[in-house]
């Protein structure tokens, strides 16, 4: 399955290489984008760049972060950890009832001054499951893409590697599923609860360790499944 969003996909912090990246992939997908920020000069550059790099046809728009909210109720959070938490209650009231909240953020200890190959201990379990404790009630919350390099998305090759999911709820497993298969490549997969999503942060951490010292852009495959197991 591999259906088209009906929606708009909005990047919170979508001007950062993670955002960015994601936003050009789906973006090629014909999927319609926001790129939010702090600053809507800097989503509407941002926005600029990308439209730059695939065509004028592209559907692609940049605006605070708090409109990115209000305008679509598919979120994508790619910000960093120090910022996650303050960020999204400012963004509370914002968040339209029903979302969606799609969260890539890993808590690395480079937050606070340590080695972006290590992860900081989260209260919650993980990034993601702060960011379920802090979004309204009934809001949903996957987490995914944190195994994903932004070099590698910001480039034109077919990515290789899979995309795994956690969530609590099958309605976000499934649209982050989709949205990840969105992405030439990419073969996404159920992880299952969204407390999982503490190991699959901590496996963003080993990649990044991986990659300073053998000078790559590492992600992951899941071997000795059956084909049934991936979306793509
Ligand atoms: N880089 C990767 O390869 C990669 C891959 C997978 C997952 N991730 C995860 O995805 C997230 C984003 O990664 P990134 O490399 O794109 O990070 P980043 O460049 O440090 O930040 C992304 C955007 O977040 C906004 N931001 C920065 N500090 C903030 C704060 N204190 N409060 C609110 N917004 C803030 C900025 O946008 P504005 O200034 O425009 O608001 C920035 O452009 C991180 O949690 C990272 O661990 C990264």
């Amino acid at each position: 399955m591999n259906a088209r969003m009906s929606r708009a996909i909005a990047i919170i912090g979508g001007t950062g290489p993670a955002g960015t990246g994601l936003a050009l992939r789906w973006a090629r997908a014909g999927e319609t984008i926001i790129i939010g920020s702090r600053d809507a000069a800097r989503a509407q550059k941002t926005a600029e760049t990308i439209r730059s790099r695939i065509g004028a046809d592209a559907q692609v728009s940049g605006m605070e972060n708090p409109a990115a909210c209000a305008a679509s109720d598919l979120l994508v959070l790619t910000v960093p950890f120090e910022g996650q938490a303050a960020l999204l209650k400012q963004l509370k009231p914002a968040i339209r009832p029903g979302s969606v909240v799609i969260d890539a953020t890993v808590p690395l200890a480079a937050s606070v001054g340590g080695r972006a190959s290590r992860t900081l201990g989260v209260w919650q379990g993980s990034a993601a499951q702060q960011t379920a404790e802090l979004v309204p009630k009934g809001i949903s919350v996957a987490a995914a893409f944190q195994n994903v390099s932004a070099d590698v998305l910001s480039g034109d090759e077919d990515l290789d590697c899979d995309v795994i999911v956690c969530s609590d709820d099958p309605n976000a497993t499934q649209v982050a599923m989709e949205l990840a298969a969105k992405i030439a490549g990419v073969r996404a997969i159920d992880g299952g609860k969204l407390e999982n999503a503490r190991i699959v942060e901590q496996i963003a951490a080993l990649l990044i360790g991986l990659n300073m010292r053998h000078k790559g852009h590492g992600g992951i495959r899941i071997t000795g499944l059956p084909d049934n197991a991936f979306m793509r």
